[in-house]
């Protein structure tokens, strides 16, 4: 928020240089300075337009809790420095050299002030008058590094002055003020700080001296005036000096904030819903937008598609058949722009940062058009099986033709891959007894179509539901060794489910697969069907895949979907274009932990609107 103040004003001010700070004095601007010590409070400053902010070392005591100045170190002056000079883009930034770097042995001065610098990227760095601050003033300006002097009242060693009292009241103490100033000025400081001093002295000192005096309780002849910014904002309490005036009464302004806020928490006015983030939208909170009557007009509208669609493509020839496929595509984009959209949701949220945007796009894309083309083919080829041999090629099919051997049939496991509804037939014509576990439409009218077409062709089609009659069929199709084919990338809404790991995510999967394979001893072949170049197919199927047998029941099952699961998804990854799942909810049941936090939320919600 606080970067914001100076986005708002649009235009960054200069910064400030030392020539410059010298340069008001010639044109008699008036030099402010102010201290800072942390980050917020030094955007402020700057804000303001302050020239010079100086990292003091009354941190001690204005930040510190402290009782003398001395008692700060090197690592805290950088420490809050550093801060300070995140925020600071416009004044020139001194910071103060604490007690120990410079006067308790002064040949570390040199180093302790080149750390300063360099550590905290300040532009100079001040010293407070003590008896051999000429020497050690000398050996920075020679190092290259900018001094400001600080004469008068000095508080790093005011006991040795007699304690925080006003200097140079006197004419012999103000005349030694006066030598210190000259001699700063010859040795090369660039500015001195007079505190506390008369302001008749602090004005000879000024004209006198051709650079800037800033003064603190020194009288307003100074070229500049500074403070202690806490004092001035009134946020300090206890004892204030007579040269502090307070702008503002900070503590007060402070306090009262703070109060509201602890009376707002306990009395549960904050945080409000204007200050809480909320979850995103459930699926269950979401209305269903789309009212019964229009899902009804557009079943009809796609029933009678399928109709005319049927009976036009059975009396077509290829090179029409191929335009049909081309105008279908167009249609469909026009019509399923959810199912598009959930394409791409869900292509995001399995290959996340693995692909681009423009890739995710193409897939998505490519396998629109895959579904569409491929349930044209499917009527195309329906009436036309003698060209599946042609058209559908199978590999690995020594691997089902030994497998069925063992007389115990052989489930197939596949995924809404490629055009698998061909793959069906396909087997069909090969001259496998082929059944399908199946889910039922929605629309009955379009399921009674459908199931009438693929019984025509002879795939036998097994309900999942209900799931008595659905293993009972299963297990008579094995027993009978006739090949089983079962989805197995599909969401799995009901029981004898269990929940794997597919693209990173877990999803609720039929566990038929394993528990028909137990059950009857048949081998579980993968089997996928992918389209080529030139738009034949090839179907491979795999070997059989191993079961293993790792601990209790349960735990076998879903290691063992699990295992199938990977071999699906490794498929997808090969050919993410390929997967028509992409366009459908896989992730979409909920775990019971899922679940029981789902409620608890929505539950909350339902408070919340109620109230
Ligand atoms: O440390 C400090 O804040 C100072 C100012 C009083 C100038 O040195």
């Amino acid at each position: 928020m606080l970067c914001n103040i100076f986005k708002k004003e649009g235009k960054m001010p200069e910064k400030i240089s030392i020539k410059d700070v010298v340069a008001q004095k010639k044109s008699g601007k008036k030099i402010t300075m102010l201290t800072a010590y942390d980050y917020p409070l030094a955007t402020l400053v700057d804000k303001a337009g302050v020239d010079i902010i100086l990292v003091g070392d009354s941190l001690a005591n204005v930040v510190l809790g402290l009782k003398s100045t001395k008692e700060v170190g090197m690592d805290e002056m950088i420490h809050h420095a550093k801060a300070v000079r995140r925020g600071v883009h416009h004044a020139l930034l001194v910071v103060d050299m604490p007690y120990e770097a410079y006067q308790l042995d002064i040949d570390q001065a040199l180093d302790n002030a080149a750390r300063l610098m360099h550590e905290t990227g300040c532009d100079a760095v001040k010293i407070e008058w003590f008896d051999k601050c000429l020497e050690v003033t000398q050996r920075l300006v020679q190092a290259g590094i900018p001094v400001m002097g600080h004469l008068g009242l000095t508080p790093q060693t005011a006991d040795r002055w007699g304690g925080f009292k006003v200097q140079g009241r006197d004419l012999a103490s103000a005349q030694k003020i006066m030598e210190q100033a000259r001699a700063l000025e010859d040795t090369g400081c660039f500015s001195i700080v007079l505190e506390c001093i008369p302001r008749q002295v602090a004005a000879i000192i000024s004209d006198d001296l051709s650079i800037p005096t800033i003064g603190i309780g020194a009288g307003a002849q100074c070229d500049g005036q500074v403070l202690v910014t806490p004092d001035l904002l009134g946020l300090i309490e206890g004892h204030k000096p007579k040269f502090v005036k307070q702008y503002l009464d900070g503590a007060n302004y402070i306090m009262e904030g703070l109060q509201r806020y602890c009376s707002e928490v306990r009395s549960g006015a904050y945080p409000d819903p204007g200050h809480s983030y909320s979850m995103i939208q459930t699926q269950a909170q979401k209305a269903d937008r789309c009212p019964l009557w229009f899902k009804s007009f557009l079943r009809a509208i796609a029933r009678g598609m399928l109709y005319i669609s049927r009976t036009l493509i059975r009396i077509m020839p290829y090179w029409m058949f191929k335009v049909f496929v081309f105008f279908f595509i167009g249609l469909g984009h026009c019509l399923m722009l959810k199912k598009r959209n959930l394409a791409l949701v869900n292509l995001q949220k399995a290959f996340k940062d693995d692909k681009s945007p423009q890739e995710l796009r193409r897939i998505a894309q490519d396998c629109f058009n895959g579904f569409g083309k491929g349930m044209v083919e499917v009527i195309y080829y329906a009436d036309r099986a003698h060209l599946l041999p042609q058209k559908v090629t199978i590999e690995g099919q020594q691997h089902l033709d030994k497998a069925l051997k063992g007389g115990h049939g052989a489930v197939l496991v596949s995924a809404h891959f490629g055009n698998f509804l061909l793959m069906y037939f396909r087997m069909i014509v090969a001259g496998y007894k082929t059944n399908v576990i199946m889910r039922r439409v929605r629309d009955e009218r379009f399921e009674k179509y459908i199931s009438d077409f693929r019984n025509q062709f002879g795939l036998k089609t097994i309900y999942d539901l209900p799931a008595r009659k659905c293993v009972q069929e299963s297990l008579r199709a094995l027993r009978h060794n006739e090949i089983l084919f079962i989805l197995l990338d599909q969401n799995y809404g009901t029981d004898g489910r269990v929940f794997v790991d597919f693209f990173g995510q877990k999803a609720a999967t039929a566990a038929g697969p394993v528990v028909f394979s137990c059950r009857t001893q048949a081998p579980i072949l993968p089997i996928f069907i992918k389209r080529q170049e030139d738009d034949t197919h090839k179907i491979v199927i795999e070997p059989p895949v191993p079961l293993v047998q790792c601990g209790d029941e349960q735990e076998n099952i879903v290691h063992n979907v699990a295992k199938l699961t990977k071999i699906i998804e490794d498929r997808i990854r090969e050919n993410p274009h390929m997967w028509g799942g992409w366009m459908h909810k896989r992730w979409k049941s909920r775990t019971v932990e899922e679940q029981s936090l789902l409620d608890k939320l929505q539950e909350r919600l339902q408070k919340e609107s109620g109230q």
